[in-house]
């Protein structure tokens, strides 16, 4: 028997590349935004007063700001598009490559925007960002957990989420007023993601393409057998991989591709469609974004001095990268529909609370509190909805139907997205403090859905899953009943 494929060095490499050059444009990005939103509004509002001779309005500084953070997700919908198209053109890791072009011109026009005296630039420059991370976030995870021993293929899967937050931390300290949120260095602040793209162009010639994509797509060979190699280490043993390769190689030129419009109109596959769309919108619609994107102005509401705004961001950031962590470790054992009931249910009540709290008589000590329900709203997020919904509809679907559904669910995805970022700031300029209730309900939805449609995923093979959808394998609260049993399968949730 051969020997298990361990963690090397080359590895190693290649992970960090496409965590850091391609992952963290999208955390950092979404990150960033936060703190120095009040110093890049006085640059809007200098901008306009220079051009018009007035200066603008609250509520046309509260839409263009709101389009300023929600125009990366428009970006972000054409890009998850382009990314399964990119990916069958021209591979995973030219695509990462090439993709550097958007993130070195969107990094360009934020940096410059200032000096122009422009906040166009920094608005498209957030569009081609979004463009980037949309890309970003479809090619990435499929490298990763591509190039992954198997027995670590889903915790290299969650690298890509781990990536995301982590970034989304970094953004936000050095967003902080004493580090680069100031008036002079937030450009520098928006700019410095062309790092990341640095650093990928640097390291990326030295990695090679994904095994798997050279040989089932690509039908090369040799390459595919080197590059394998190198990921696994002059000693071991590259044969049993590649005769597993070699065999879904064989099922792929067999398998016709599904259409997105049979996914629409085929009952067994409209089922996990629909799934995978409420989990998307579950992510989105749960409200986190209201959080990451303008917690610096959820504070104030709260009453938090303003001084400490930066500090509580970061706070949140923590909490994020912690509990990503947790469910890393947890995934595995307790199953997804256990982890996504438990983060919704938990958002759900917190988000009751942070309503309540918002609506007392404000006192210092009511301030403080009000941190406890908007950190644990963060930490039941990570618990299953930050993660599950980006890779559940990989495990719903079989290798011919897909990409199709991925497309579908990533673009769903940004628009919710999209929805939150422009919508939020001026729902809380008309109701304040009670703009979580929304939340609230739409968590409850969300509860109630994921309890009778979603099913068990964990342990079961992509055929036991699929089987679920077909006329005669009607599942019932996420518990299969005929098929599944029909296989001779016990149930392991
Ligand atoms: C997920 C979401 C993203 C959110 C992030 C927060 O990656 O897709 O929209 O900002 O989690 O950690």
């Amino acid at each position: 028997m051969a020997d298990e494929a361990g963690v090397t060095k080359t590895l190693v490499l290649a992970t960090s590349m496409a965590v850091v050059g391609s992952t963290f444009q999208f955390g950092y990005n979404t990150g960033v935004i936060n703190a120095p939103q009040k110093t890049i509004e006085q640059f809007y509002n200098v901008t306009f007063l220079n051009r018009y001779g007035h200066p603008i309005t609250a509520s046309t500084l509260n839409l263009l700001w709101g389009f300023t953070v929600a125009v990366t997700a428009v970006g972000g919908m054409i890009g998850s598009l382009c990314a399964g198209v990119a990916a069958e053109r021209y591979g995973l890791k030219k695509s990462m490559l090439y993709n550097n072009i958007t993130a070195i011109l969107g990094a360009a026009l934020m940096g410059f925007s200032e000096l122009a005296g422009s906040f166009e630039m920094l608005i498209i420059g957030r569009f081609i960002i979004g463009i980037n991370s949309g890309i970003n976030m479809g090619i990435a995870p499929m490298y990763l957990t591509e190039i992954a021993p198997v027995k670590y293929r889903g915790v290299f899967g969650t690298l890509g989420q781990f990536g995301v937050v982590t970034s989304m931390l970094l953004s936000q300290v050095l967003g902080l007023r004493w580090l680069l949120g100031t008036p002079t260095l937030w450009p520098l602040l928006l700019a410095l993601t062309g790092v990341f793209a640095i650093f990928q162009l640097a390291v990326i010639p030295f990695c090679p393409d994904s095994p798997r994509f050279l040989l089932v797509k690509m039908n090369k060979e040799e390459e595919a057998r080197e590059a394998l190699q190198w990921l696994r280490g002059n000693h071991y043993d590259v044969k049993e991989e590649m005769n597993n390769m070699r065999i879904e190689h064989q099922a792929n030129s067999t398998e016709r591709k599904t259409t997105i419009i049979e996914l629409f109109t085929v009952s067994y596959l409209r089922k996990p469609l629909i799934i995978a769309i409420v989990m998307q919108l579950s992510q989105q619609l749960s409200g986190i974004n209201a959080v990451f994107y303008y917690s610096t102005q959820l504070f104030i509401a709260a009453g938090i001095p303003e001084e400490y705004t930066g500090l509580t961001t970061v706070g949140v950031g923590v909490v994020n990268v912690v509990m990503t962590i947790v469910s890393l470790l947890l995934i595995e054992h307790a199953g997804r529909r256990i982890l996504h009931l438990i983060g919704l249910g938990g958002m759900c009540v917190c988000s009751v609370i942070l309503v309540v709290l918002l609506n007392l008589h404000r006192t210092t000590v009511i301030s403080w509190l009000t941190l406890v329900p908007i950190l644990l709203f963060v930490a039941f997020f990570q618990t299953g909805p930050g993660s599950i919904p980006w890779f559940i509809t990989a495990e719903l679907f079989n290798q011919s139907s897909r990409p199709a559904a991925v497309s579908i669910a990533g673009l769903v995805n940004w628009l919710g997205n999209f929805t939150i970022g422009l919508a939020y700031p001026s729902i809380n300029a008309e109701i304040g403090g009670y703009t979580f209730i929304i939340f609230a309900v739409l968590l409850a939805i969300f509860w109630i859905f994921t309890y009778f449609r979603v099913p068990e995923t964990k342990g079961r093979s992509i055929n036991e899953i699929t089987a679920l959808f077909q006329p005669e394998g009607e599942y019932l609260g996420g518990k299969p009943v005929k098929t599944y049993q029909k296989m001779g399968c016990s149930e392991s949730s």
